[in-house]
């Protein structure tokens, strides 16, 4: 694992005085030349592309957080119904007292509502936003004294290896908040493949996936009335001017939201509102008036959709657990090979 500059040595692989005496930090934060080369490979394309983890520097977690309290995004209040409802069945199910890793652990709210039954022997929140990762993982230790934390910077769409020692089989892990929506099917199975490599055969995953449903509540949750939605997109914008010396006009450019039907996806696009000429990282880039940059997809499926991509990485559906309105669902699988 790389070791950045920007993290002080006396906070690698130790706690801050005084602060959160269970939580180590481990960093393998993508380097400035991995943010060069992805995003100049993605300007270059056709049609214009800018992957949707780029989306988390640390203004753009705090943005998240204040769309998951929107009242127009129901998948986050949704799933927490539905980890209250069932978090004793499913810690059963899970197992208590593992070696337990969430992927896109974000501000780690959710697991709080599974801790407590769950005991794990460690937890291993990954994220690919550093700082907040970092706040998280202290906030959470002064709410779990006693749990064992092990924060992990990485990018999770990239194979990784996780901060533990020696060979260990039946982990369970947790990857809440629909964002395997964010892949490809394809790459949700090879990244579900991956998982299921980290915590072996016998391991289980407790995955939470945004179901299909009408247009209109899901256009409305990626595009509400108070601008939140819009300004986390626009926000990469103003990460690549200070982070890649870009100069992107931050007016010129409008966040666009669509259902597309054909692919049961979500589409987030930025569209320049007249024609740019931009510097990034030293390369000129010219987007003409209209044209737009994909910056996200958001997979919705339906549950036997679900299951058939998950069998396809060698899960085998234990339980699958939904709300009254069957708007989100969150499952139980078990690894059976690997
Ligand atoms: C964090 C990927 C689950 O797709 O709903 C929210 C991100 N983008 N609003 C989603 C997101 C715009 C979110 N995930």
């Amino acid at each position: 694992m790389n070791t950045e500059a920007t993290l002080a040595p006396s906070n690698l692989h130790s706690p801050r005085p005084g602060v959160a005496p269970g939580v180590r930090f481990f960093d393998a934060h993508p380097t400035p030349d991995d943010l060069r080369a992805e995003v100049l490979a993605g300007l270059s394309s056709m049609p214009k592309r800018l992957s949707p983890k780029l989306l988390y520097d640390e203004r753009g977690s705090q943005l998240f957080d204040a769309i998951t309290e929107l009242p127009e995004y129901y998948p986050t209040r949704t799933e927490i119904g539905i980890l209250c409802d069932h978090g004793e069945e499913m810690a059963d199910l899970l197992g208590r007292g593992r070696v337990l890793l969430e992927l896109g652990s974000g501000s780690s709210l959710k697991i709080r509502i599974l801790l407590a039954a769950l005991e794990p022997e460690i937890y291993i929140p990954i994220d690919i936003s550093r700082e907040h990762l970092r706040a998280s993982a202290e906030s959470l230790a002064e709410h779990f004294p006693a749990l064992a934390i092990h924060a992990t910077c990485a990018d999770y769409s990239v194979p990784f290896e996780l901060p533990i020692e020696g060979d260990r089989e039946g982990l369970a892990a947790f990857f809440p908040g629909s964002s395997i929506g964010n892949f490809e099917p394809e790459e949700a199975r090879a990244l579900l493949g991956r998982v299921a490599k980290l915590i072996g055969v016998g391991g289980r995953l407790l995955v939470g996936i945004d179901l299909q449903k009408d247009r209109a509540t899901l256009e409305r949750a990626y595009d509400d009335d108070r601008g939140v939605t819009s300004a986390f997109i626009l926000n990469v914008l103003e990460r690549l001017n200070r982070e890649l010396m870009a100069d992107f006009d931050l007016k010129a450019f409008v966040h666009r939201s669509f259902y597309n039907d054909a692919l049961g996806r979500i589409e987030v696009h930025l569209e320049a509102l007249s024609e740019q000429r931009v510097q990034v990282a030293g390369e000129q880039f010219v987007l003409a008036a209209g044209e737009r940059i994909h910056v996200e997809n958001s997979y919705k499926y339906d549950i036997a959709g679900f299951h058939q991509l998950a069998a396809g990485a060698g899960f085998v559906p234990e339980r699958v657990w939904t709300d009254p309105h069957r708007l989100f669902s969150v499952h139980c699988l078990r690894v059976e090979a690997c």
